[in-house]
């Protein structure tokens, strides 16, 4: 049981389709802390780092480009195991077999047209957040969230 912070896109079809507000909105009625939050457009040689595991496959190039088309929302998200915490309210890759009541299982049919990257592991999550935050950009502060959302031995 560990505070975590965990890196969150919103896609271009995510984008496209009006879902950065339902994407946010189920991440905060979880009980998840925004700790991060800001447009930005992923040039290649970013997106040649964050995707750094998928270098050698086929669909590296397309992926790539597909998502440096236009400028995309990124957040990080914060709270106790929070990166397994998104990952399952994300649902798995592919959109048409993720589960109902996960985002993509929800909103999306595609494999590379999934809404939404979320990180997979502690290393993931602090080498994502680093690519397109400064330390400037990512916030600490108490919130009042904190006293209903977790008991009192889970925030020591
Ligand atoms: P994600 O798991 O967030 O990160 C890697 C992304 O690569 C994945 O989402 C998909 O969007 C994309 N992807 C995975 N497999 C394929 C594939 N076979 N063809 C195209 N894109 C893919």
């Amino acid at each position: 049981m560990h505070t975590q912070r965990t890196a969150v896109l919103v896609k271009p079809d995510g984008m496209h389709r009006g879902l950065i507000g339902e994407i946010i909105s189920r991440f905060e009625r979880k009980g998840l802390k925004l700790v991060g939050l800001k447009m930005v457009q992923l040039s290649d040689s970013q997106l040649s780092e964050w995707y750094v595991e998928h270098k050698d496959k086929s669909f590296f190039g397309d992926l790539k480009s597909f998502m440096s088309q236009m400028p995309i929302v990124a957040m990080v998200w914060e709270g106790i195991d929070a990166i397994p915490v998104v990952r399952k309210l994300v649902g798995t890759t592919l959109g048409r077999e993720a589960e109902a009541g996960s985002i993509r299982g929800d909103f999306s049919m595609s494999q590379q047209l999934n809404l939404i990257h979320a990180s997979s592991s502690v290393n993931d999550a602090e080498r994502e957040i680093g690519i397109v935050f400064k330390d400037s950009e990512l916030f600490e502060y108490p919130s009042v969230l904190d006293q209903v959302i977790y008991a009192e031995y889970e925030r020591k």
